[in-house]
């Protein structure tokens, strides 16, 4: 499917709505996915939390994609996670769940949540971390595990993940996963950190509606004053990072939003 707008820069894909977004995304994860599981046998993926990606997983649950995509093969992580019950309305795992990983038949050992409801959330990270490594492993004198895909949503203060701006988390260089601090509730967080999201062979974020035009044109338009917000350090970080985002969303970026 063709982007509604040529491509702006290197990164970003203008589409016209929500629903032409959430088919892009698919089709783009499909492609990945059936190429990545021809030469590597598998496909590994965090899954993004937020709302975004909501008709993304509806789409990728429908045929032909419910067919298409090589679910047995796919194991299924979250960049991040909110320190609810996984049933909680609040739970990243848990839209998912309902959304995507219910309908779709993927094997059960192959979809590894942040136990994040756990007191010790610090142990639950650690934990995670111990998950990520032995799916993943590390190549020959790789420091960092690289996932396959990392799907990432935007918030309106440009945070992504659970990486909120000037928290501790986001200088985090050793750690993998760690807890983090929201401004809004659920306050109580494990996120991905920098090292693990921009190790990934590619990042896509998902971005729609008016209310993250001024995230986003920050996020990839931005000046040096915007450099330190987590989305744009993520997405730089990144080679494979791409911005998959609505024209609603885009009404910001430098040169409008598209055609
Ligand atoms: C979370 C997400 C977060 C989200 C953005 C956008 O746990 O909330 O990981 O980074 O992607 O806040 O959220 P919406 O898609 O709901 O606008």
């Amino acid at each position: 499917m063709a982007p509604y707008s040529s491509r702006r820069r290197a990164n970003v894909l203008v589409y016209a709505d929500e629903d032409a977004l959430g088919r892009a995304a698919a089709e783009r994860i499909e492609r990945l996915a059936v190429e990545t599981v021809a030469e590597r046998g598998r496909f590994v993926v965090a899954l993004s939390g937020g709302t975004s990606p909501r008709r993304l997983y509806e789409e990728l649950a429908d045929e032909p994609y419910r067919s298409s995509v090589p679910w047995a093969r796919v194991h299924l992580f979250w960049s991040d996670e909110r320190a609810v019950a996984p049933d909680d309305e609040a739970s990243n795992f848990g839209v998912a769940d309902r959304a995507l990983v219910s309908r779709v038949p993927i094997c059960a050992s192959h979809v590894h949540r942040i136990e994040a409801e756990r007191e010790d959330l610090d142990a639950a990270c650690l934990d995670y971390e111990r998950v990520i490594e032995s799916v993943l492993g590390r190549a020959p004198g790789a420091v960092v595990p690289r996932f396959d895909l990392v799907l990432l949503g935007l918030g309106s203060d440009a945070h992504t993940a659970s990486l909120f701006p000037g928290a501790p988390g986001l200088e985090e260089r050793k750690r993998w996963v760690v807890p983090s601090r929201a401004p809004v509730p659920p306050f109580r967080r494990a996120t991905m950190t920098v090292p693990l999201l921009c190790a990934a062979r590619e990042v896509l974020f998902i971005v729609s509606g008016d209310s993250k035009a001024s995230a986003l044109a920050r996020a990839v338009d931005g000046g040096d004053e915007d450099a330190r917000l987590p989305a744009r350090i993520v997405s730089e970080g990144c080679p494979g990072a791409s911005w998959l985002v609505d024209r609603a969303a885009a009404r910001l970026l430098r040169g409008g939003p598209g055609a």
